[in-house]
C-alpha cells in the first residue's frame, strides 16, 4: 500500500475531501489496491450445464442485497468464457469457500486444467453444483442481469441455504488469503 503522506495522513482536517481524493481512473493501482482492501467471501459459483460441470471463484459476492426475498449479487468479467454457460443454467450453486479449501479455489479459478479433476462437489436436482467441505452453501436462480463496466451484475435469488457447522469462510484480502482464526476481536 502506497505509504500516506503528511498531507494525506491529515485528510480528516482537511476542508475539502479532494484535498487528499486520489482520481479513480479505469485500471489504477490506486483503485486496485483500495478494493483489494476490503476483505471478502470467496464464492464458487457452479452448475451443471449440458451435462458438463462448469464452475468460477468470485469475491465480488454482496450478501443480503435482499432479504424478502432472499438475494445476493456477484459481478461476472464480461470476458469470462464460463459465464454465459453459468447463465444457461437452471440453478446455480454459490459455495462459501471454508478456510481450509485454499487449494479448491485455484482449482476452480484457473485458467489451465480441469476446474473439476477430484473435486467433491454435491448436484442439486435443479443443475446447480455445491463444493463439499464449503463454509456455507446457497442455491441460487438468477433474478437479473445488469450491465456494469467491464462487468455485469447478477443478482441471484437464494432457493435454498445451509452452512456446515464449526466451520469457518476462506478470507480474500490484500491479494491473498486470511483465515478468521488469526484475527483478533475489536
Ligand atoms: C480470488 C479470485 C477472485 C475472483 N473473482 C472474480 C469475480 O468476482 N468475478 C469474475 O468474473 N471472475 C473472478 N475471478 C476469475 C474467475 O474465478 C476465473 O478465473 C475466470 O472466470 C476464468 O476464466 P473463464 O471465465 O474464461 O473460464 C476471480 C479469480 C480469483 C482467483
Amino acid at each position: 500500500m502506497t505509504k500516506p503522506d503528511k498531507s494525506r495522513s491529515e485528510h480528516l482536517s482537511a476542508e475539502f475531501a479532494d484535498m487528499f481524493l486520489q482520481p479513480a481512473t479505469a485500471h489504477s493501482q490506486q483503485v486496485r489496491e483500495v478494493f483489494n482492501s476490503i476483505p471478502t467471501a470467496v464464492a464458487a459459483l457452479c452448475a451443471v450445464v449440458d451435462g458438463e460441470p462448469r464452475g468460477i471463484v468470485a469475491t465480488s459476492l454482496a450478501v443480503g442485497v435482499s432479504y424478502d426475498p432472499p438475494m445476493v449479487s456477484f459481478s461476472a468479467q464480461t470476458s469470462s468464457t464460463t459465464w454465459p454457460y453459468l447463465r444457461r443454467a437452471g440453478r446455480i450453486g454459490l459455495s462459501i469457500l471454508s478456510d481450509e479449501q485454499i487449494d479448491e479455489c485455484r482449482q476452480i479459478a484457473s485458467k489451465a486444467g480441469s476446474r473439476f479433476a477430484d473435486l467433491e462437489t454435491m448436484p442439486t436436482e435443479r443443475g446447480g453444483l455445491l463444493v463439499k467441505r464449503a463454509a456455507a452453501w446457497l442455491e441460487c436462480s438468477i433474478s437479473a442481469v445488469v450491465a456494469a463496466g467491464d462487468h455485469e451484475v447478477v443478482l441471484l435469488q437464494v432457493e435454498g441455504v445451509d452452512m456446515r457447522p464449526g466451520s469457518e469462510p476462506l478470507i480474500h484480502h490484500r491479494a491473498g488469503f486470511r483465515n478468521l482464526a488469526a484475527m483478533a476481536d475489536v
